[in-house]
């Protein structure tokens, strides 16, 4: 292949990663608004966090969302992968005495090693939550905050994140919270290099726009991840 030719599909390579990474930032914003609700306690908290959950995966514009983010997820990892390889393969071999830190974060050469963390944690919290709604057996909300029987039982998905991270009810309780918690500094370290570099990627960061990317992204790198944090180190402390 021409030196051209693996330029350009390493800048191809990179818009995708810009263009799905942009998208699943989009898809943190609307989960960590659902996931709020979860503060919302007593009957009326759990029956608004199930309505919720039923509409999340039953209207068909949000099914379309969701299988727009699993693409992604799937997307930005591969591509990141073979990204990080083919750097590695172009690094030149006097590239030990350079002095990495001078010149780059922490985050932005750690990248490859950040998302593999994030995989790891997104397939675990899949399996904890999204496979038992769709596949496994949940128990069922039947009456409303009022007492008064529903026509339709409900899934119950805030039993099942409350008992998760509840430690009467799972004996891991406690190692769950503080994997949930480190997967967020993950998060914050991926998020506090990828928000601005795929707007550089993506030809955006530029003017007087620049300086204000920056600023959203370290904004972003932070709020988002410690508010994601605080939901399992409540919903813990709460019950323990
Ligand atoms: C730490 C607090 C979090 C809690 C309590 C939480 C809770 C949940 C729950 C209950 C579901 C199942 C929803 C359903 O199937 O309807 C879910 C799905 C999901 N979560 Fe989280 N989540 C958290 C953080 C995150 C983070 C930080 C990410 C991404 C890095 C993430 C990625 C996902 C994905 C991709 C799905 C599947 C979404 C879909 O089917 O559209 N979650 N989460």
């Amino acid at each position: 292949m021409s030196r051209s030719a693996i330029l350009k599909s390493s800048l191809a390579k990179k818009y995708w990663m810009s263009a799905t990474g942009l998208f699943l930032c989009v898809f943190l914003l609307g989960h960590l608004a659902g996931n709020l609700q979860l503060f919302m306690e007593g009957a009326a908290g759990e029956y608004q966090f199930n309505q919720y959950a039923k509409f999340m995966t039953t209207n068909p514009a949000v099914k379309l969302l969701s299988y727009l983010t699993y693409a992604s997820i799937l997307f930005h990892a591969i591509d990141g992968l073979l990204l990080t390889i083919q750097n590695k393969k172009a690094r030149p071999v006097n590239y030990a005495v350079f002095k990495a830190s001078a010149n780059s974060t922490w985050a932005s050469r750690n990248m490859g090693v950040l998302g593999t963390v994030l995989l790891a944690f997104i397939v675990t919290h899949m399996t904890n939550f999204w496979a038992v709604m769709h596949w496994g057996e949940m128990p069922m909300q039947t009456v409303d905050p009022e007492g008064k029987l529903l026509e339709e039982p409900l899934k119950n998905l805030h039993m099942v994140v409350m008992n998760f991270f509840n430690p009467a009810e799972n004996s891991l309780a406690l190692l769950a919270t503080v994997l949930y918690v480190l997967s967020m500094v993950a998060i914050g370290f991926h998020l506090s290099h990828g928000f601005h570099s795929a707007f550089q990627s993506l030809g955006l960061r530029t003017g007087k726009y620049g300086k204000l990317i920056m600023v959203a992204g370290k904004v972003f790198a932070i709020v988002v991840p410690a508010l994601f944090a605080i939901i399992p180190l409540y919903l813990y402390f709460i019950q323990a």
